[in-house]
């Protein structure tokens, strides 16, 4: 099969051919102008005029597919990339396993998946205008690159499946294209289609835990994705991954380092409270951790899946790693054993594995998050305190599934509404929470100097170092 060359120098960058194919071209061109109004609508729009010091997608090689420069947000080069193949992909995902990937989308398949990439592309603008004003409370020119950074490819994942939409799946497909344009995060007439994104991320704790929890589930669906019988959204996926691990970083290191700078305060202050001390107390770290771990559970679907199992059989997504982590790509025989609420207490049940999926990608991304946990648990140990932060159980705090509807605490015993509604500002991040984080997040501008809450990084980024003028102010 024939590789398509890079091509940087046209309106849209890319390696998927477009001077091929005058017509998609011109479609996408069409649809461009519509996406710089809504980035400029909708994106960090006070930080427009800035310089900011940032890596753009220029090639698909696993070395150097990044060039770093100053660019002025919406001048930022958002292309369409695919990871190329230098052979026939076969199916490794259901019934089909073994078997050419489809090329084109089979008629049988083609609402799921336009229903599957409407879905993943609309949480990407949807991000974006969650985060759209944080850059006026950033703690430091470094973190605000690494958020501009996030927005641009964020956008860059929304050019990824528009290109899809518009390539395989008709005048459905644009209009799609325009409707992700038109729908907001939070709008109470048109939302974005998933309710995590619709929650507001308006300081920079749930930023941090936005881009470690909610990224991470993003990982996780590009993942199963990635696995896909179709090949174009498989290959889309696979490059997305790459940009994803930096969003990823910047969540987990962010919390890492409040959790440093949390730790340091709590020993200051006579009363062991970081508050105290002008910072962020342990204990709203474990909240924010409650508050978008749940979220972010939700995400993945319900338990019990018919959807779930039909995606499988059919071979639209995988499991985390299907080729190289199992050995049994149609999962027929297999049950798997889950807690259902019944009768306000909670019985084992068997599910037949297929049905399962959805619980069975959750299961890998509660074990990552949980290893990120012990390594905010360490920096705890290392400064000597005894405080320990921990997930809570998958039942607590959900909106999808079968867990949605009961209540539960932390650790997921059932318990009456009442007890929930009467603790939960003890267990989530409350609006007197947010209020007091929004009151110390004061913008830092500085080059090289860093908020009163949150430490430093190990080092700087994009080859430059800690006091690097990021965004040129
Ligand atoms: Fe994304
Ligand atoms: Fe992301």
């Amino acid at each position: 099969m024939a590789l398509a060359s890079v091509e940087l120098d046209t309106k849209i960058p890319n390696n998927v051919g477009l001077s091929q194919d005058p017509k998609l071209r011109r479609a996408l061109e069409h649809w461009q102008p519509k996406y710089l109004e809504w980035w400029h609508e909708m994106g960090p729009t006070d930080f427009e005029t800035k310089d900011v010091w940032l890596r753009t997608a220029v090639s698909v090689d696993d070395h150097g597919w990044a060039n770093w420069d100053y660019v002025k947000m919406p001048d930022y080069r958002w292309g369409i990339f695919l990871t190329p193949r230098t052979q026939q992909a076969l199916i490794h995902v259901g019934d089909e396993t073994g078997k050419p990937a489809w090329e084109q989308v089979p008629g049988e398949y083609r609402n799921l998946l336009r229903r599957i990439i409407v879905t993943q592309a609309d949480t990407e603008p949807a991000s974006v205008e969650q985060q759209r004003m944080l850059g006026h409370m950033a703690p430091s020119l470094y973190d605000m690159r690494n958020l501009f950074q996030v927005n641009v490819e964020e956008g860059r994942h929304l050019w990824a499946m528009v290109y899809l939409l518009h390539k395989y799946f008709g005048k459905d497909g644009r209009d799609e294209a325009e409707e992700l344009l038109e729908r907001r995060s939070g709008d109470p007439d048109k939302p974005r289609i998933l309710g995590t994104f619709n929650q507001p991320c308006d300081h920079w704790l749930s930023f941090f835990c936005f881009t470690m929890f909610t990224d991470r589930d993003g990982k996780y669906q590009l993942a199963a994705l990635k696995e896909s019988a179709f090949d174009p959204l498989a290959r889309s996926c696979a490059f997305m991954l790459t940009e994803e691990a930096f969003h990823l970083f910047t969540g987990e290191t962010g919390i890492s380092r409040i959790v440093q700078r949390s730790a340091e305060l709590t020993k200051q202050d006579p009363n062991g409270d970081a508050r105290g001390q002008g910072g962020i107390d342990l204990d709203t770290i474990q909240r924010a951790i409650n508050y978008w771990f749940t979220y972010c559970l939700d995400l993945f679907g319900g338990e019990i899946s018919s959807n779930a199992a039909q995606y499988f059989a059919a071979g639209l997504k995988g499991r985390y790693r299907e080729a190289d982590r199992f050995e049994d790509h149609l999962a027929l025989d297999e049950v798997y054993r889950m807690w259902v609420p019944e009768g306000g207490r909670l019985v084992e049940k068997e599910v037949p594995l297929r049905n399962a999926m959805n619980e069975v990608l959750r299961d890998d991304y509660i074990a990552d998050c949980e290893r990120a946990v012990r390594r905010w648990n360490k920096i705890l140990e290392k400064e000597g305190l005894s405080y320990r932060f921990k997930l809570p159980s998958r039942r607590f705090h959900r909106h999808q599934g079968i867990y949605a509807g009961h209540t539960f605490d932390p650790e997921g015993n059932p318990i009456p509404p009442v007890v929930f509604e009467a603790k939960k500002d003890e267990w989530l991040l409350s609006p007197a929470d947010n209020a007091y984080l929004q009151s110390i997040m004061k913008p830092v501008y500085e080059p090289g100097k860093m908020a009163h809450w949150i430490a430093p990084p190990k080092q700087g980024i994009g080859g430059k170092p800690l006091d690097f003028e990021y965004v040129r102010m």
